[in-house]
């Protein structure tokens, strides 16, 4: 999988569906060459040589004369692995290191080391891979003028079409160093016909889809607020100009972080495209002692040949197989029912006694107590950070009772990072919150942020929650996070490390994620943050599922769910039927078996009538989900960002049993409407379960599905296909 041809210094990285090749200049320089389909042969020459050009030459400092690189390298043109910084290279470098005031460093190589498996990133989270899954190379390099090494490391599985980088600055100087760049990935193409797709959002619209063409200049998509965000995502796509979901190079590109993030996309003007991507580095410095060494959040590139439907499925296949955790998979599978939207913070026992009574009737299997258990909390003004139960307004033990009366797991609410000022935590240790003293701090839904690049902060948490793990039988924690971060500042960093404030402050939210998830392996965890504000790889790590978005309008949750399922799987999208009117609870229902599955009304509310169309689905769910929607392959057919329809299919792995869901926006008149079906197997005959007839695979993928009726606003078609063996 990972090839060092000496004679040429060349590192071919590769298995069945990719290659990734680059070689050592004669003057040390790692110099990029090829990333994409599997190739297996490549001409190093005939790929570097850009022509004559004033960039050819140098003039040496041991000759004292004007001389030509050997091999083609030009300044500031060659695609490099490592650019340097203030150098040889004027476009955006990843690596910005303050050196006694110099800012200017040249990585070279030095040696390098292939090794089976990959490494366990420290204080980090990283997709898991085993010894057998995959080899990695990793390559010393060495600043020209200074001791300040990188650690560059690259990772190729047997299989998956995807490359996992990652780097470390290691400070061998006698004195510090600061780091105030240090983006983990850096990729070249040799071309600028290129379109960027990207995921802009914003609370209750996450991750619309965005595609343009690059041009000139740099575009940058980041977040500066502290957490991934609900305005962008931490992935991006750059593919051939007029891709589509089945046809087309794709290369999508996602980094495994939950703080500020940004990936930098330049054209120069010799027409090649760079990409950067890494922490954000405005407000960032890191400083290094003698000895130390700072590691980057890993990275992931995926090429697909065919469009975006494969790149996405890989990311799916690696998220699933490799990165989220394994522990509360029965719990996962249930369906639960969420009390926030049918009673937000009004509730007593006696409620959600009666929520749990019903929760039965409409097939639930866990009741989940949101906000408003603990503290004095009515509403949100209060008692964040004061974690112990508000025995006045809930006796949570009977409440778990009822659950197991009735059959049913019991999952609880937190929000750990954050605090009320109008708390019992704030008052005792005003000096935890993020935020200087003596200046007015932001507030947002009246709560300020925990310190957690504070130790203590983490390990008080750390005990608070366990308490209450430890004194309720509780299967899942939905674990929310409702604000950005602003006025950075902790106390505890002192003012000469404000600059790692930021990453600081996520390492402590990992150290806490590890804390909890490890002391309690069998409770499932479900991410939030106001929604979707922190959907990121760093967080699947711990939560194999997130809440998608607070958005629970189904029409706006197709844009939502489809837009996040460029990278992240169905299984790790938190969706629920809600008591949203714009549709009818079929088609809530419907949408949200795309996700996780769930409810979010107040059970007692529903009709006999909405019960039946959301029990049909609880039957699909059963049958189908885990197979087909949990671990099957996703398809994209329709896309809602571009037409009055959404339809996509989810299909087994097997190819034995598929489910397509399709929903028209506005309202269209009868028309020829043949929804061709994508990734069943031609040979195999499946039945239609809505018309009950039966088609080949190939007739399905090259004819379609017949939806060519009247359409009302927001009709929708789930159709299950299963394999027969005969018609
Ligand atoms: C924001 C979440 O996204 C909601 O689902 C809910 O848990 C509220 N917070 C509770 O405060």
């Amino acid at each position: 999988m990972i090839d060092f041809i000496a004679e040429k210094r060349l590192f071919h990285l590769y298995n069945e569906n990719i290659s990734y090749y680059f070689y050592i200049t004669e003057k040390g320089i790692l110099q990029h060459l090829y990333f994409g389909k599997r190739l297996d042969d490549i001409d190093i020459e005939s790929l570097t040589d850009l022509g004559e050009d004033w960039s050819r030459t140098y003039f040496s400092s041991e000759t004292k004369k004007e001389e030509m690189y050997r091999d083609f390298y030009y300044y500031d043109h060659s695609m490099s692995e490592l650019p340097s910084h203030g150098a040889m290279d004027v476009k955006l470098s990843p690596i910005v290191i303050d050196i006694d005031g110099r800012q200017d460093c040249d990585f070279r190589f030095r040696s390098y080391r292939i090794f089976s498996g990959k490494k366990k990133l420290r204080d980090l989270p990283s997709f898991r891979l085993e010894e057998s899954d995959c080899q990695t190379l990793e390559i010393l390099l060495k600043d020209i003028a200074s001791e300040t090494y990188v650690l560059l490391s690259y990772t190729v599985m047997e299989k998956e079409a995807a490359i996992f980088r990652n780097l470390e600055i290691l400070n061998k100087n006698a004195g510090i160093i600061d780091v105030t760049r240090a983006f983990t990935l850096t990729l070249e193409f040799p071309r600028k016909d290129l379109e960027l797709t990207h995921f802009p959002g914003d609370w209750c619209l996450e991750r619309q889809m965005r595609k343009e063409k690059l041009t000139e200049g740099s575009k940058r998509i980041r977040s500066r607020l502290g957490r991934s965000s609900h305005e962008h995502n931490p992935c991006v796509f750059l593919s051939d100009i007029g891709a589509d979901e089945n046809h087309g190079d794709v290369y999508g590109f996602a980094l495994v972080y939950t703080g500020n993030f940004s990936f930098d996309i330049s054209v120069s003007k010799w027409g090649s495209a760079r990409v950067n991507a890494g922490i954000d580095d405005e407000d960032f410095c890191f400083r290094l002692n003698p000895g130390e060494s700072f590691i980057c959040p890993e990275a992931v590139m995926v090429y697909s040949e065919k469009g975006f439907n494969s790149s996405s499925q890989t990311f799916h296949d690696l998220i699933r197989d490799h990165l989220i955790p394994r522990h509360g998979t029965d719990t996962k599978e249930a369906i639960l029912l969420n009390s926030w939207e049918g009673c937000y913070m009004d509730f007593d026992t006696e409620k959600m006694i009666a929520f749990i009574r019903h929760a039965k009737t409409i097939g639930a299997e866990m009741f989940v107590l949101d906000d408003g258990w603990f503290g004095r909390r009515d509403d949100d003004s209060s008692s964040l950070g004061d974690w112990r139960v508000n025995t006045e307004k809930v006796d949570l033990r009977r409440i778990i009772d009822t659950c197991h009366e009735e059959g049913l797991k019991f999952g609880l609410w937190i929000e750990p990072e954050m605090v009320n000022p109008d708390s019992d935590l704030f008052r005792t240790r005003p000096d935890w919150i993020v935020g200087r003293d003596g200046i007015d701090l932001a507030l947002s839904r009246h709560q300020l942020v925990l310190d957690t690049t504070n130790p203590e902060v983490v390990a008080y948490l750390t005990q608070s929650i366990s308490d209450i793990l430890n004194t309720y039988e509780i299967d899942y924690v939905k674990w929310d996070h409702n604000r950005n971060i602003l006025n950075p500042y902790s106390r505890y960093l002192g003012d000469k490390r404000q600059g790692e404030f930021f990453h600081r402050l996520i390492l402590g939210v990992y150290r806490l994620f590890e804390n909890l998830t490890s002391a309690f392996p069998e409770v499932m965890f479900e991410g939030c943050a106001s929604g979707g504000g922190r959907f990121d790889l760093g967080m699947l790590y711990y939560t194999p599922q997130i809440w998608c978005s607070d958005e629970t309008d189904p029409v706006q949750r197709l844009f939502i769910q489809y837009g996040t399922s460029y990278v992240y799987p169905c299984i790790t999208m938190g969706a629920h039927v809600s008591k949203n009117p714009i549709t009818c609870y079929r088609t809530k229902a419907e949408i949200a078996l795309f996700g996780t599955y769930g409810f979010e009304f107040d059970p007692r509310k529903i009709g006999e009538e909405d019960i039946g169309e959301i029990r049909k689905v609880n039957d699909i769910f059963h049958r189908y989900h885990r197979e087909v929607i949990g671990e099957g392959n996703l398809y994209r057919i329709c896309n809602p960002f571009e037409s009055n329809y959404m339809a996509q299919i989810c299909v087994s792995k097997n190819q034995e049993r598929a489910i397509l869901l399709f929903v028209n926006i506005l309202k269209e008149n009868n028309s020829y409407r043949f929804i061709k079906a994508v990734g069943l197997n031609r040979a195999f005959l499946y039945r239609n379960h809505r018309d009950k007839k039966i088609y080949s695979g190939a007739y399905l993928m090259d004819v379609g599905v017949n939806l060519s009726f009247w359409l009302d606003e927001f009709s929708s078609f789930l159709i299950v296909f299963e394999r027969v063996e005969s018609r």
